[in-house]
């Protein structure tokens, strides 16, 4: 097979795993997903991911956590979210998405409870047993680090589909900051931009088995000439 098949392959299986097998990753292969995704590239080579990884016990204690602060209405997001922002064709292509998502999983959307709690399972982090929170340095107006992150995260997510693992990544995550911060001991100079939950993905699970749709070329590039 083509080294180009074999990347088109890679980068189409990859999917957001919303449901994970309970056993752990070996770390072994945790590291070699790491070491791909530090291959990334970035603003002046400045590498600003700051990745933590989360597992075991702390995972435990860490979600725990979270969900009391969502229970106390406790959101202290270091960067703004807002859905209602989108608009446009964007707005059109994010009900879609949380659409499609609510009809696999068999929710519907008047079902405000079952819908909070589906949405909760985030802070769950889908029953994967790692998560890597992306942590980065503020600088300016932190749009290019930022993109950094994105990189390095695109990288990583592709790594795992390679290894024959999976993830999601998580703005939702971004929406408790402060109590992750204060959980691992990280410094408030450290910004959360979203996690990545990870691990062996429940392929069986209703929720992985619909793959939402791209929009055509034509929608998303120009040639000039
Ligand atoms: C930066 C970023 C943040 C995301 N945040 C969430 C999230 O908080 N919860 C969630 O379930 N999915 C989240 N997603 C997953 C998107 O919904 C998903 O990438 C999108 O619907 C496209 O589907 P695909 O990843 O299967 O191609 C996020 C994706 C990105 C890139």
């Amino acid at each position: 097979m083509s080294r180009s098949t074999l990347f088109r392959d890679v980068v189409r299986e990859r999917h957001s795993v919303r449901d994970f097998l309970p056993q752990p990753v070996p770390e072994d292969i945790l590291r070699s997903v790491l070491e791909d995704a530090q291959r990334a590239p970035s603003n002046c080579n400045t590498q600003p991911w700051q990745t933590h990884i989360v597992s075991g016990a702390k995972l435990d204690a860490l979600s725990k956590a979270i969900l009391a602060a969502d229970d106390a209405g406790h959101l202290t997001p270091d960067f703004s979210f807002d859905t209602s922002d989108f608009h446009g064709v964007y707005r059109e292509r994010a009900k879609e998405q949380g659409g499609a998502y609510y009809q696999a999983i068999g929710v519907k959307r008047e079902d405000r409870e079952l819908r909070r709690e589906a949405s909760r399972r985030n802070l769950e982090f889908f029953g994967a047993r790692h998560v890597a929170l992306l942590f980065m340095p503020s600088v300016g107006d932190n749009v290019r680090v930022a993109g950094d992150i994105g990189m390095y995260a695109q990288t990583l997510l592709l790594s795992l589909t390679a290894h024959g693992l999976g993830g999601v990544p998580q703005t939702m995550l971004g929406f408790y900051a402060e109590t992750i911060r204060q959980e691992l001991g990280i410094d408030p100079s450290s910004k959360l931009l979203f996690g990545i939950s990870l691990g062996y993905p429940d392929r069986d699970h209703p929720g992985n088995q619909y793959r939402i749709n791209k929009a055509p070329l034509g929608e998303s590039v120009i040639f000039h000439q």
